[in-house]
This record gives C-alpha cells, structure tokens and sequence, in this order.
C-alpha cells in the first residue's frame, strides 16, 4: 500500500473515479481529459490497483493532455476488444543461486472463445511454462492475465482455487491419476467438482476407454492412461481445455483420434482447447497457431482453413 500523502490532483482524481459513470456529464472537468466514459472506467479499472494509483494520477499531472487522451485511447481499444484469453508481457523468471532463467520473457499473445490452438516449441521452449500459468498452476513473476473479461493474474488463492476447479481443464503431461481410483472413478472425481460436466460414461467411450473403466491406473499402458487423463479434463467441461503434449504416449492412430476429439470437441462444444507440443506437424490443424522460442513468442499466424487431423501426416 502506497501511505505517502495524496496530493490535491490525486483526490481530485480520486474523488472522479469513485463517482458513479452515469453521473459523469458532458462538462465534467475529467471529461475532458480522459476522453470518454469508457477512459475513465479504464483509468478505474487501473487504479483499482493501489500501486497503479499514483502512477496514473501522475500520468494526468506529467504529460501532455493530448498524449494522455491518445494513451487512454489505445489502452481503452485494447480493453475493449480483449481476446477470451488475453497475456499481456508474461514474464516468468526462475532464481537458482546467482542464475536466473528466464523460462517466459515478455509474452504476449490473444485467444478467441472456442479456438482450437496449437503451441508448438523445441523442448524448453516455455511451452509448459505458459499452460501452467494459463491453467492457474503457477504464477508469473509479472505481467497480466486476462481469461472471459476478468484479471487472474491478480486473482488471491481462494479466487485461484476456483478458477481451477471451473473454469479450467488440464492434461498433464504426466497424467496425475489417482492410482487408488479406477479410471471411471478419476473421471468422477473431476466431474463433481463441476458445474455443467458431461456425462461421465460417454465421455470415458469417446475416448476409447469403454472396456477398461474399471481398471486402475496400474493396470492400464501409459496411452490408456493419457486417454484417462484427457476424459477427466473434458469431463469437466471447462471454459477452457489445456493439453499438455496429449498424444505423447499414443500411439500413431490413437494419437490422431484423440486429436479428432480434442478438435471436434473445441467445434460442438465451443470449449476453447490449447495443445501444446513439440510436433510441428500438427500446426496445419490448429485455427491458430502459437510458435514459442527460447521463452518469447516467435510468431501468431492464423489458418484459414485448418486441416482435417485424418489428412495429416508425421
Ligand atoms: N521449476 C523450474 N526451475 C528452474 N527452471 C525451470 C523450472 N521449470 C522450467 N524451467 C526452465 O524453464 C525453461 C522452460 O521450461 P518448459 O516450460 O518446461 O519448456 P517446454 O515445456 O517448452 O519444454 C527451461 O529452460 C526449463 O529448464
Ligand atoms: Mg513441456
């Protein structure tokens, strides 16, 4: 928390940004400064933040106002349109003794509701690092976070557990089943965390498992156990589904169903689906693909006309 003493133009702006948005009027002295409505609720937004409070007050004492106005007003565009999934300069910087390791150095990247996209990189690439942090299981060392309109990355750990247990689906790529529980009872156990799921039976036979549903972890090969790991994310039926390497441990022809299901899912269900992997094969079925290099984003491009996974090769 900021304690210094406000200055007269900080409660100024203060007292401004407390006022309800309709009681703005025309000739309302921040009107002027701040262009619009939707500025000042973006100046609001920022300040909402303490520490983001005096440097945007002293945006509207130091600079010029119209270089304030063209500010607001790129932020403002940005804020107004942000993707369904939205990182804005994602850092994430690992200490070991006197190294740092910059696993994430300055991410930027935006995804549509019911994308289906693929995050292609060498190992070390980052990869995992960014679905980790995109599935609430590690925090960034800086940057932001923008999932359906809402600010993670400065959600507390209560409001980070929730976003877990609803809005997200994830698949290891170490599976993490429980061992103790039948493959049927893994998906279970997810789908009562679940506020919407589908139907546990169908989603297990949509993965091919029918047959084995009652087997535990132990007993069932490791692409049976992927195909496991990825009913009980989908299951869930989250907002959104991250896919760690999913096809890692199938085999050529079960690896490409498991894809068909990922990607037809992402199409029936507008559920956005995010797979990450090192196959750079699979970039021609994605609706975007995110290429990652030595922690920073190569390139975004889009496909048109994403390829049908029984056409492709590797
Ligand atoms: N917990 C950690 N401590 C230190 N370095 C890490 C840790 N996790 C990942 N890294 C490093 O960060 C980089 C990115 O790792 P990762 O996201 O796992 O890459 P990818 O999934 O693309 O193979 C690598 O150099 C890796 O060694
Ligand atoms: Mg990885």
């Amino acid at each position: 928390m900021d304690e210094s003493p406000r200055s007269p133009v900080e409660n100024a702006f203060l007292a401004h940004i407390m006022v309800d948005k309709s009681t703005l009027t025309e000739d309302t002295d921040f009107e002027r400064t701040l262009v619009d409505h939707r500025s000042v609720e973006n100046i609001h937004r920022r300040t909402s933040d303490t520490k983001n409070f005096s440097e945007s007050a002293c945006l509207l004492r130091n600079v010029e106002e119209q270089e304030v106005c063209k500010m607001m007003n790129n932020e403002m565009m940005h804020a107004q349109a942000p993707g369904f999934i939205e990182l804005r300069d994602v850092r994430k910087t690992y200490t070991m003794g006197e190294t740092e390791i910059h696993a994430l150095d300055g991410i930027n990247f935006s995804i549509d509701q019911g994308e289906f996209v693929i995050v292609v990189g060498a190992s070390g690439a980052g990869k995992s690092t960014i679905l980790n942090i995109l599935g609430g299981m590690d925090k960034a060392t800086s940057g932001q976070m923008f999932v359906d309109g809402k600010e993670v990355s400065t959600y507390t750990p209560k409001q980070m557990t929730l976003y877990r247990r609803y809005d997200v689906g994830f698949v290891f790529q170490s599976y993490n089943l429980v061992q103790n529980l039948t493959a049927r009872e893994n998906v279970e156990l997810a789908v009562q965390v679940s506020k919407n799921p589908l139907d546990v039976d169908q989603t297990i036979d949509a993965v091919g498992l029918r047959e084995r549903k009652n087997n535990f972890p132990s007993q069932l090969s490791g692409g049976e156990q992927q195909r496991v790991a990825i009913a009980r994310a989908l299951a869930k039926n989250p907002k959104m589904l991250l896919c760690d390497e999913p096809t890692g441990a199938l085999d050529y022809q079960t690896g490409k169903a498991i894809l068909q299901l990922l990607q037809d899912t992402a199409r029936s269900h507008n559920m956005t689906v995010i797979i990450v992997t090192h196959n750079a094969a699979l970039t021609s079925i994605g609706d975007k693909v995110i290429r990652v290099k030595s922690g920073k984003i190569e390139s975004i491009s889009r496909n048109e006309h994403p390829m049908d996974i029984a056409d492709v090769e590797w």
